[in-house]
């Protein structure tokens, strides 16, 4: 089915540039940029984002970087989004991520990943909401 995720490109990839190309990645694979805009998160906004994350050992760290620089938000549509956009990221830890995936080519360590992909359909539903009115969403 045709699905909407949430994605975002974090600091560590605005900051060297890597938008169009992570963007190109999105685009090959299916996946239209149905929303999209860059702002930069306050600390907080970063903690509120991730509280699912709140008793991780990783959550300071991971709050302090997503609010570093600024990041571009995003909604990519398409013929199982959720998925297509997990499978184009590759695993979490760059180490681990498959060859020619996002995360293998571009993301620095397991924290500075490069992007974000919601995980499932609530999630994607609750990212977009956090992020993007229904104004800002043309397909
Ligand atoms: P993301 O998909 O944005 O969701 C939560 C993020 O936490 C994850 O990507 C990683 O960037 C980050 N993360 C997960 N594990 C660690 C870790 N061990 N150390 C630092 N950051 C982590």
């Amino acid at each position: 089915a045709i699905q909407r995720t949430f994605s975002i490109i974090k600091p560590d990839a605005t900051q060297r540039n890597l938008t169009g190309a992570i963007n190109a990645k999105f685009e090959a694979a299916g996946l239209r940029i149905v929303a999209q805009k860059r702002i930069k998160l306050t600390k907080e906004q970063a903690g509120v984002f991730y509280a699912v994350h709140k008793e991780r050992p990783f959550y300071d760290e991971l709050c302090d970087f997503m609010a570093s620089a600024p990041i571009v938000v995003q909604v990519l549509e398409g013929e199982d989004a959720i998925a297509k956009n997990r499978e184009v990221m590759g695993a979490t830890n760059p180490a681990e991520a498959a060859e020619g995936t996002i995360r293998k080519e571009f993301a620095l360590s397991i924290g500075e990943n490069s992007v974000h992909g919601s995980d499932g359909e609530d999630t994607a539903k609750e990212e977009i909401a956090y992020f993007f009115s229904g104004l800002e969403l043309v397909g």
